[in-house]
This record gives structure tokens, sequence and C-alpha cells, in this order.
């Protein structure tokens, strides 16, 4: 077999956040930056990514952690039946690591992908999506949702990936009319991402026990969330709300899916308590910017990424602007 290449690109998070975990709806879109996956035949496992070359057996899983994500996904394949012969990997990417906009995902979808191409697997883009999440799960140690490795799989640049995360049926809709997105890193390095986000989980789940549903896309409105205690409440409400948010979006113009943007985060800043105060400031500097119609916190929080959506045209001037102003050391990713 002659080599073989794919890529895949990272998200971002429009609205629907923590709520794939909770069997609820997601609307993400992908950004213009890849990660590419060349693999070839080879008499044994080697991986060469980041800079770095890691040989592996299929038989015990590498310490280094983005080989994880690759060495998940061919191990994944193997469980689904596909065999995996011994290969050279490259991996290549664009992607913005650590900042909340999937660049494992993007990883694991790309390796998939190449993989399919080089080998011929009968795998459509749900199922491969699937098999990356379990890679991530499995095999990297991340309690993630499905949200990610379906945007990476699914969803195109400019256009919105409506997704129930339930059922796995989607739609891509256009963005709202005479808008654009701009993403922008904090700077803050999301040190508490994953002993938060299973955390979050943890306590969805146990709102859930407390309220007798399956999930808490099961709950549809915040008065059934009166009897759970303070903290689960809280959580449980922002859960509920944003499903809601973004059901709303679908329908909604620019001014609209603004303010249900910025609801969002007021939401994922008291309720759900995975802001800080460096991004609130920021989400604060891309709001006051003329264009913007609303800003957020993307992904899992703790730090990393922000989104604004803006009037077409204007996105780099209010990046720029909300930069110019921010306290901490932001970076342009989007624009
Ligand atoms: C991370 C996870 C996703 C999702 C988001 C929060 O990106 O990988 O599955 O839960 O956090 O919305």
């Amino acid at each position: 077999m002659s080599a073989s290449s794919a890529s895949a690109p990272g998200r971002v998070n429009l609205l629907g956040e923590h709520t794939d975990y909770n069997d609820g709806f997601v609307l993400p879109t992908a950004i213009p930056q890849h990660t590419r996956v060349e693999v070839g035949p080879a008499p044994r496992f080697v991986l060469h990514a980041l800079g770095r070359k890691t040989e592996f057996s299929l038989e015990r899983a590498p310490e280094e952690q983005s080989a994880k994500y690759v060495y998940g996904c061919l191990r994944e394949l193997q469980a689904a039946g596909f065999p995996v012969p011994p290969l050279e990997i490259r991996v290549e990417s664009e992607v913005p690591m650590g900042v909340g906009l999937s660049s494992s995902a993007a990883l694991e979808v790309a390796t998939l992908r190449a993989l399919r191409s080089y080998a011929g697997f009968e795998l459509d883009d749900v199922k491969l999506a699937q098999l990356a999440q379990a890679a991530e799960v499995r095999h990297a140690g991340v309690r993630c949702g499905i949200m990610d490795q379906m945007a990476s799989s699914l969803a195109e640049p400019g256009r919105m990936l409506f997704l129930d995360t339930r059922t796995l049926e989607r739609r891509v809709l256009p963005m709202p009319e005479g808008t654009a997105i701009a993403v922008l890193d904090s700077g803050i390095t999301r040190s508490l991402a994953s002993s938060g986000y299973n955390e979050r989980r943890a306590q969805c789940e146990d709102a859930c026990r407390r309220l007798g549903v399956k999930a808490l896309r099961d709950v549809t409105g915040v008065e059934a969330l009166e009897e759970l205690p303070d903290l689960l409440l809280r959580r449980a409400r922002h859960v509920v709300t944003e499903n809601a948010r973004v059901l709303a979006a679908l329908e909604a113009d620019a001014p609209r899916f603004g303010e249900l943007m910025d609801a969002s985060h007021r939401s994922l800043r008291e309720d759900y308590e995975v802001s800080t105060p460096e991004m609130d400031e920021l989400v604060q500097r891309l709001r006051a910017q003329p264009g913007v119609f609303g800003a957020r916190l993307t992904g899992a929080g703790f730090g990393g990424a922000c989104v604004a959506l803006c009037r077409a045209g204007t996105t780099r001037a209010a990046a720029e602007g909300a930069l110019a102003r921010y306290s901490g050391r932001g970076r342009l990713l989007v624009a």
C-alpha cells in the first residue's frame, strides 16, 4: 500500500457549552486551521509529531500524551474489526493547542481519515467521530462528550453544525446573515480544565440521580430544579438554559444570536463557574467593540479561548481593539 494523507479542522463552539455530556444540543463551526496526518507502510509503528519521534506497539500505550491520541485511534479501529498494519505516521498541525479549539479531536479525526483512505476502510463520518471520541475517553483519559469529534468530522467553516448529541441528528446551517466570527486566546492556561471538567460532569450526574432523569436534557423547565441543593441547582440550571439557548439560536438574527451568546457567558460564569476574571475581562472588551453582537468563552473553560459574533468585515478590528485594552497577554486566533 502506498502512503495516504488526510486533514481535519479544529472547531469553535458558538453555543451549547457543557451540554454534550448531558445529551443536549451544541452549535459548533469548523475553524480554518487543520491538522494533517500522513500514514505509510513501515516495519513497526513510528510516530513523528511535535518535533518528536515515538516508537510504539499496539500492545502497550505510549507515555507521551499526543501519541496516546494516535495510539487510541489505532486501537479503536482494531477493536471495531479493522485490521491495522504497522505504520509510519507523520503529524503536522496548525490548530492552536491547549486553548479549547479541539486540537486533539482534529488529530484523532485526521488520523482516522488517513487510515480510512490508506486501508480502504468502510467508515462513515459519524462512525469515524465515534471511534475518535472512544480513543480520547479510553486511551487519553479524557471523559469528553461527542461534540468535538463530530464537529471536526462534520462541520464546515462559515456554517454552523447543529447537533443533537443524544440522537446524533444534525443540520448544517448558515451563520446569522451578515456575520463572521473572531476567536481570541485569553492567554490563560487551562490548568484546572481536566479536574474541573470531571467535577462538573459528576455534579450533573448527581443532579440527574436526585431528579430521577436519565440526563439533564430531559429537564425542560428550571422550575423542576427547585428541589436541588444550591450548587447542583446552578449547575443544572446552566445546562437546561443553555439547551434552550441553542434551540432559540436556530431561528435568531444576528442581534438576538449575540444576546444568547452573552447570556451563555453569564451562565457559564455564575452558574457553571468555569470562567476566570481574565476571560470575563476579555469577553467584556470584545463586547464593547463596534460591530460585535455578542461574545463568550468557548470550550470547556477555565481559561483558553473566547469567541465573538461580529458584523462581517469587522472581526479583525474588533479583535485588535479588544486585545489592545486587555490587561492580559491575549492573541488573535481566527478573524
Ligand atoms: C470539551 C469536551 C467537549 C465538551 C466541551 C464543553 O471540549 O471535549 O465534549 O464537553 O468541553 O462544552
